[in-house]
C-alpha cells in the first residue's frame, strides 16, 4: 500500500513537472491540461476528466469501486456506467471513423466508434449524466468563465469574442483538451518492446517466446491485435482499429448494480451504422499498457490478463479445463451476442497452453510505457 501510494506520488510529480503549472495555462496544450484536470467542470464540481482517465494510472480509472474498477462512478457519486473506462494514451493514433474497401468500419473513438474523432468525443462527458453531467454546454463555458486564468488565455487564442458565443466557446474548451490529447505525452512509444526494436533492450527468454508466439500464425491473436503482420516494424498499435465480436459474456456483477437491462449492441448503436448484422462488434483496442489497464474488455469482465488470454482459449479446444473462467470457477458463460461471434478468426490456431499464456503475458508486459513499468510491479 506505502509503496503504492508512493508511486502515485511519484507519477503525479511527474506530470506536475512535466506540464506547466495548473493555474498558469499559457498555450492549448496547458490550457487543455488544466481543464482535463480541473474538477469544477463537473455539476457537483466532484469529477474532471482525469477522475476516470487517471494519468498515473495509464490514464483509466484508479478508484476503487463495488464493481471493481469494471465500470466508472459519475459525479454524483452513484451512478454507473455500463462500459469499462479504456486508457486514452495512444488513443490519439485511432483513426477517424470510416469505412475501408473492403466496406469493414475503421477506428472512432468509444468501443462503439460513435465518435468519429476525438473532437466530437471530448464534448461527450460533459454533458453525459452519468459522467460530469453538466445540463448543457452554456453551463460549462460559465463554469470555464470563472476562472480568471483560462478566460485569459482562451481569449488570447480564440479572440476577445470568444466567451460571446456559447457554441464557439465550447468548441474552444473542446479544441484546448483535444490538443492536449494529441500532445506526445500520449504516444510515447517508449515501452521495452519499442526498446528492443531500436536494439536498447534485449527481450528475456520468456518475453521473445511470447513475442514470437504472438506474430506467429500458431494461435489468433495476430488477426485482429497487429496492424502490420510484419515483425519489427515500429510504432505497432497492436489492434487493427476494425470492430469484432468475441462473444464476450453480460458481467452480471456490473448489471445487478448499474440497473441497465438492455444489451450492449456495440457498434450496431453507432448512429452512424444502420446494420442490425453489426450488434455485439466492438473496437479491437491497442494492447500498449494492457498489462497495467486491467480489469479488461468493454464492461469490465475479467480482472486478469491471464483470463483475458486464457478466454480465447474456449474457441480452440473444448475441454474441461479451458471451459471454466478461473476467476470465478464457473463455466465462461453464454455470449451477450452470438450470431456475429467472428469464429474464423477466432478458431485459428492451437490451444493456448498455461505456458504459452505466461510468455503471453511477459510479451504484453513489455508494452508497458516507460513512465508505467513502475505499475508492473503491483499486478
Ligand atoms: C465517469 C468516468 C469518465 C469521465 C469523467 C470521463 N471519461 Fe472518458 N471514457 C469513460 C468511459 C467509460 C469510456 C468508454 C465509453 C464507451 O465506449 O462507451 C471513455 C472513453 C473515452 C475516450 C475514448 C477512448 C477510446 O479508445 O475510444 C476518450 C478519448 C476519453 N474518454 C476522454 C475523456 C475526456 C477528454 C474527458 C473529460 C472531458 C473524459 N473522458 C471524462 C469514462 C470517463
Ligand atoms: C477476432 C478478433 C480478435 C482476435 C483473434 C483476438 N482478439 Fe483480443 N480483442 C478483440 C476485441 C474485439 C477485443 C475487445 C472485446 C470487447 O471488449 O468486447 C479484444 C480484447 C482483448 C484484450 C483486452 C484488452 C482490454 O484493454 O480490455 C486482450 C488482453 C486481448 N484481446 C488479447 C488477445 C490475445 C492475446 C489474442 C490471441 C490469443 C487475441 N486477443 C485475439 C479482438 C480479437
Amino acid at each position: 500500500m506505502t509503496s503504492r501510494y508512493l508511486l502515485v506520488s511519484l507519477c503525479s510529480l511527474y506530470f506536475a513537472v512535466g506540464w506547466p503549472a495548473l493555474a498558469e495555462p499559457t498555450d492549448l496544450v496547458s490550457l487543455g491540461r488544466a481543464l482535463f484536470f480541473d474538477t469544477n467542470l463537473s455539476l457537483t464540481r466532484n469529477q474532471a476528466c482525469s477522475s476516470c482517465h487517471e494519468p498515473a494510472r495509464a490514464f483509466t480509472d484508479g478508484r476503487a469501486s463495488s464493481v471493481g474498477g469494471a465500470v466508472s462512478l459519475g459525479d454524483d457519486g452513484i451512478s454507473l456506467g455500463d462500459r469499462n473506462t479504456p486508457s486514452i494514451v495512444y488513443a490519439n493514433q485511432v483513426p477517424i471513423f470510416h469505412k475501408n474497401d473492403n466496406d469493414e468500419y475503421i477506428g472512432g473513438l468509444f468501443l462503439d466508434g460513435r465518435s468519429a474523432t476525438l473532437e466530437e468525443q471530448a464534448r461527450e462527458p460533459f454533458l453525459n449524466p452519468v459522467e460530469m453531467a453538466m445540463p448543457d454546454q452554456k453551463s460549462v463555458v460559465d463554469r470555464v468563465s470563472e476562472n480568471a486564468a483560462y478566460v485569459q488565455t482562451l481569449q488570447a487564442i480564440f479572440g476577445p469574442d470568444v466567451l460571446l458565443d456559447e457554441g464557439k466557446a465550447f468548441a474552444a474548451i473542446v479544441d484546448s483538451i483535444v490538443t492536449f490529447e494529441r500532445a506526445g505525452m500520449f504516444s510515447p512509444f517508449d515501452s521495452k518492446y519499442d526498446r528492443y526494436l531500436r536494439g536498447e533492450y534485449e527481450m528475456t527468454r520468456e518475453e521473445e517466446i511470447g513475442r514470437v508466439l504472438f506474430f506467429s500464425q500458431l494461435i489468433s491473436c495476430h488477426g485482429c491485435h497487429l496492424l502490420d503482420s510484419r515483425e519489427s516494424v515500429g510504432n505497432e498499435l497492436f489492434t487493427n482499429h476494425k470492430y469484432h465480436n468475441i462473444g464476450l459474456p453480460v458481467n452480471g456483477t456490473v448489471r445487478e448494480r448499474n440497473g441497465v437491462t438492455e444489451i450492449d449492441a456495440g457498434l450496431a448503436a453507432n448512429p452512424r451504422v444502420d446494420d442490425p448484422a453489426m450488434a455485439g462488434k466492438f473496437r479491437v483496442p491497442s494492447l500498449r499498457n494492457v498489462a497495467v489497464t486491467g480489469p479488461y474488455m468493454h464492461n469490465g469482465i475479467f480482472s486478469d490478463l491471464e483470463t483475458a488470454i486464457l478466454f480465447y482459449d474456449k474457441y480452440v479446444v473444448s475441454n474441461e479445463i479451458t471451459s471454466i473462467n478461473p476467476e470465478t470457477g464457473s463455466e465462461w458463460g453464454s455470449a451477450e451476442i452470438s450470431e456475429s461471434i467472428d469464429l474464423e478468426l477466432l478458431q485459428q490456431g492451437q490451444p493456448i497452453t498455461e505456458e504459452r499464456v505466461k510468455a503471453l503475458v511477459a510479451f504484453l508486459r513489455t508494452l508497458t510505457d516507460q513512465r508505467y513499468e513502475t505499475l508492473l510491479d503491483n499486478q
